[in-house]
């Protein structure tokens, strides 16, 4: 077996918890279309609409910022499997919902686990991860959550055409599969070494470190540099430490919060989720009638946004994060561009008697714009879709890691929150404007990452703590690291040459 299998195994269960996230975001917007849907809930206006959409993001607000303390002190592993079993309770109330109160009750209770999981998943990968595989670890929860959006989006379509509730009841329903198999196979994983180190059990640290990192093997040297390492970190932290919440605001960590909130409210200011909640009717707008057509395009969408993520998982570990978040602005910022030009240069629009707008573009422009928005979502899949969940998860030290994480991904949920409210009113009074507007901060995240973020690549959890503490401008401080490294270097060829 090779080396790493067992912590790819971890990883790949735990990231189960991605596609619980992506299915539940992904299943409500096709399920507002449907007319048993509707004819049901008797026709919710736009508001009533908006609060029931919103309500799983707002659940996913409050679950994330409640992880923080509920992961340190009954562990990452049995946060994810009481999530798991939340989750299966929101489900089945959204399934078997009688009124809107319970829909709206269902997608919050939903929405708390959801929010949970995404701040104990990544932080447990990136705690059972070898240096060199973490990026690629994160990045299958990140897979997961693609998965569970396009395998939502198609369920969806296919019970669109069962001629009863049993069309909006199944796809809620069904997600309590994925949900129970995360908490039966989540008994086969092990707790985090980092977290059991610092609940005094480093015996079973040891264990759970030879199992992930030598098939068993506890007398491998890795096993015990790595333990070494580990149990150093978290005396020196001990001694140091206040563990509160308040040291995040202080020397050496806040620089650090501030670099976590602002990746994660970046990932969401790209805009993705326009286009993973409002594409449909951007496609109409653009010229795809037909509500095939546009639930297709879609359903195509979730596919590029999927495939467009296994080069991140492959390779994320060699290009670093800073290049790829620089390369993925840069690609997202030009899509958004040349859809801003070419749709405000030829856009005339109209309005149905329903209200809903046409922009009625040339057919080639509405090709481009179609195309650019397939670029862009291959860009995010590529760069800001995954190390939005890795850089956080990785930069804190073991004794805040939990609590950092749960603010930094709060904030996603925020800026999710706010842009999945504010948008549809912009795509309808701004078209292309809101393109611009995307643009814009695209690029203006280049000098952002080139200025601001450390590269993290390769680096043990445990040297963090070098990496942030020089100037916080990072492209100067790379002479700092490298001579870091030199001294590194020193110690082991030291060390080998004593032997
Ligand atoms: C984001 C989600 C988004 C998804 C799309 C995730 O990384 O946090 O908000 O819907 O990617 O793939």
């Amino acid at each position: 077996m090779g080396k790493n299998f067992q912590a790819y195994f971890v990883g790949a269960v735990s990231a189960l918890g991605g596609f619980l996230f992506g299915y539940d975001i992904g299943v409500m917007s096709s399920i507002l279309e449907m007319e048993y849907w509707k004819v049901y809930f008797n026709r919710p206006s736009s508001v009533e609409v908006g609060v029931i959409v919103s309500l799983l993001t707002a659940g996913c607000f409050v679950g994330s910022l409640a992880a923080g303390w509920i992961a340190d002190k009954f562990s990452r592993k049995r946060t994810i499997m009481a999530s798991s079993l939340v989750f299966c309770l929101g489900a089945a109330i959204q399934c078997g919902s009688r009124n809107r109160g319970m829909l709206i009750a269902g997608r919050f209770i939903a929405g708390l686990a959801v929010g949970c999981l995404s701040m104990a998943v990544p932080v447990f990968q990136s705690e059972i991860a070898p240096a060199h595989i973490r990026g690629r670890l994160v990045s299958l929860q990140q897979w997961a959550i693609t998965w569970g959006l396009l395998i939502a989006f198609w369920i969806d379509y296919g019970c669109h055409f069962i001629d009863s509730d049993a069309s909006w009841r199944i796809p809620m329903g069904i997600q309590i599969v994925p949900g129970i198999i995360l908490f039966v196979a989540m008994f086969f994983i092990p707790y985090s070494p980092r977290w059991l180190v610092d609940h005094d059990q480093p015996e079973k640290a040891h264990q759970v470190l030879a199992r992930l990192r030598a098939n068993g093997d506890i007398s491998a040297p890795e096993v015990l540099a790595e333990l070494e390492e580990i149990k150093e970190a978290v005396r020196v932290e001990r001694e140091t430490a206040v563990r509160s919440y308040m040291e995040l605001l202080r020397f050496p960590i806040r620089r650090r919060i501030i670099l976590g909130v602002a990746i994660q409210a970046l990932q969401q200011l790209t805009g993705i989720n326009v286009i993973m909640y409002y594409a449909t009717s951007i496609f109409k707008q653009s010229g795809l009638t037909g509500d095939n057509a546009s639930l297709i395009a879609q359903g195509v969408n979730g596919v590029v946004n999927m495939l467009a993520t296994v080069p991140a998982i492959l390779w994320i570990d060699r290009w670093g994060r800073r290049k790829t978040l620089i390369f993925g602005s840069l690609g997202c910022g030009l899509t958004y561009f040349i859809k801003a030009v070419a749709t405000g240069a030829t856009q005339h629009k109209t309005y149905d008697e329903d209200g809903s707008l046409n922009l009625n573009l040339p057919t080639g422009t509405s090709y481009l714009a179609i195309v650019m928005m397939y670029l862009f979502v291959v860009s995010f899949a590529m760069s800001w879709g995954p190390i939005g969940w890795i850089y956080p998860s990785e930069i804190f030290p073991m004794h805040m890691r939990s609590k950092a994480n749960s603010i930094t991904t709060a904030s996603n949920w925020l800026f999710n929150f706010v842009i999945g409210l504010v948008a549809p009113i912009l795509i309808k009074k701004i078209t292309w404007g809101l393109d611009l507007i995307f643009a814009i901060i695209m690029f203006a995240s280049v000098g952002i990452i080139y200025l601001f973020f450390p590269e993290t690549k390769n680096r043990s959890l445990e040297e963090m703590e070098v990496i942030f503490t020089g100037s916080a401008w990072a492209h100067k401080d790379r002479k700092r690291i490298d001579e870091y490294d030199i001294t590194v270097q020193h110690n082991i060829d030291a060390k080998v040459a004593d032997k």
